[in-house]
């Protein structure tokens, strides 16, 4: 069994990876400032430190609780066209905040290190699928502190000695019972779509019927939030050696935009209204993973990531959930 300090557990990819843990038999604990996370989403029994990861006096107070094995670092700011029109607000709180963390973490002598990194990292690529080893552009501030952060991280674990991966995740979604994809503002496809089906939203804009591929509208990659902790669980298990490891988190199979709304017509069961719209900036025509490095080291198999199967956790949980976290009792009466 492993201590493990979870940053932003409280959002949707960290607080399903802290589920998984939690139920691998591993103590966590969740640091995170609900700026955009739910307290809602951190399972019962593990202790949340409503903290910012750059306040380094708290963090210290955390470190010396007790020892950590390991660090999953998922705490970030990740609204992309917020990303673009704010970017020292990304760069302060992906980069400079993530380096107090780390020099935290070195004085602690902890030295195993996951980071949520994203296929963003990549920009425009010039091919499909991709490997690790293609080349890096990002197109947004969000992708290039990913990249920053991944960069530090090498030099740490070289430094150091510490065991670090980074896993660049493609498209995450579905849900869990008790966790599913709630941001605000709504950006994401899958979410917004599941609006359209539940009325909450009149029309879903498909963005760009004019890119090279068959029906005109984007492909991507679309991999289930519970395969992502998978690869966080390997990852704990692989960290028995120094390095930087760098993943795709991905199927390696891509569906259009088009094809996301059909599959979403047919789990809810009606037709969505939908309006073409012009391309939105910054979005690549196709991103799809190549996933043969996870795959032959770290022994991971994307076992929940057919698209109905997403589709369909992803609306039971918004079922069950009409106002997603709601906004009000985002930190449960438990937690107070
Ligand atoms: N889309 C629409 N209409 C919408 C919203 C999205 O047509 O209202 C399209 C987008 O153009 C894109 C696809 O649906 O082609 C998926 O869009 P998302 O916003 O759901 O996801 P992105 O591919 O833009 O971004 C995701 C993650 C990012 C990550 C990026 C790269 O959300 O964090 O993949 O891996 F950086």
């Amino acid at each position: 069994m492993a201590r493990i300090l979870v940053t932003g557990g409280a959002g949707y990819v960290g607080g399903v990876c802290a589920s998984r843990l939690i139920a691998q038999g591993h103590q966590v604990v969740v640091v995170d400032d609900l700026s955009t996370g739910n307290a809602a989403a951190v399972p019962l029994g593990i202790t949340l430190h409503i903290v910012d990861i750059g306040d380094r006096f708290a963090i210290r107070q955390i470190f010396a609780s007790g020892k950590f094995d390991a660090i999953f670092h998922f705490a970030a700011k990740a609204l992309i066209p917020e990303s673009v029109t704010n970017p020292g607000y990304f760069f302060e709180s992906n980069v400079a905040s993530s380096i107090l963390l780390l020099e935290e973490a070195r004085v602690a002598g902890i030295k195993k290190f996951v980071f949520s990194s994203s296929a963003a990292v990549y920009g425009n690529p010039m091919s499909a699928p991709i490997g690790e080893d293609e080349p890096t552009s990002p197109v947004n501030s969000y992708g290039e502190t990913k990249l920053m952060l991944e960069r530090v991280l090498k030099w740490y674990a070289n430094a150091y000695d510490w065991s670090v991966t980074a896993f660049r995740y493609f498209n995450a979604c579905g849900g869990t019972p008790l966790i599913g994809e709630d941001h605000r503002p709504e950006t994401h496809i899958i979410p917004l779509l599941l609006q359209v089906a539940a009325d909450e939203r009149e029309y879903f804009e498909i963005f760009g019927r004019d890119y090279p591929t068959a029906d005109g509208t984007c492909l991507r990659d679309y991999v289930h939030v519970l395969d992502i902790a998978d690869a966080h669980i390997l990852a704990l298990q692989a960290m028995d050696r120094p390095g930087m490891f760098i993943y795709n988190i991905g199927t390696g199979k891509s569906l259009s935009v088009q094809e996301i709304c059909h599959v979403v017509e047919g789990i809810v069961g009606k037709k969505l209204r939908t309006k073409d719209s012009a391309r939105r900036p910054g979005d690549p025509a196709i991103l799809q993973a190549s996933p043969d490095l996870i795959m032959s080291h770290l022994g991971w198999i994307p076992r929940h990531s057919d698209i109905e199967y997403i589709v369909r956790s992803a609306w039971e949980w918004k079922r069950k959930n009409p106002d997603g976290y709601g906004r009000e009792s985002a930190i449960p009466s438990s937690r107070l």
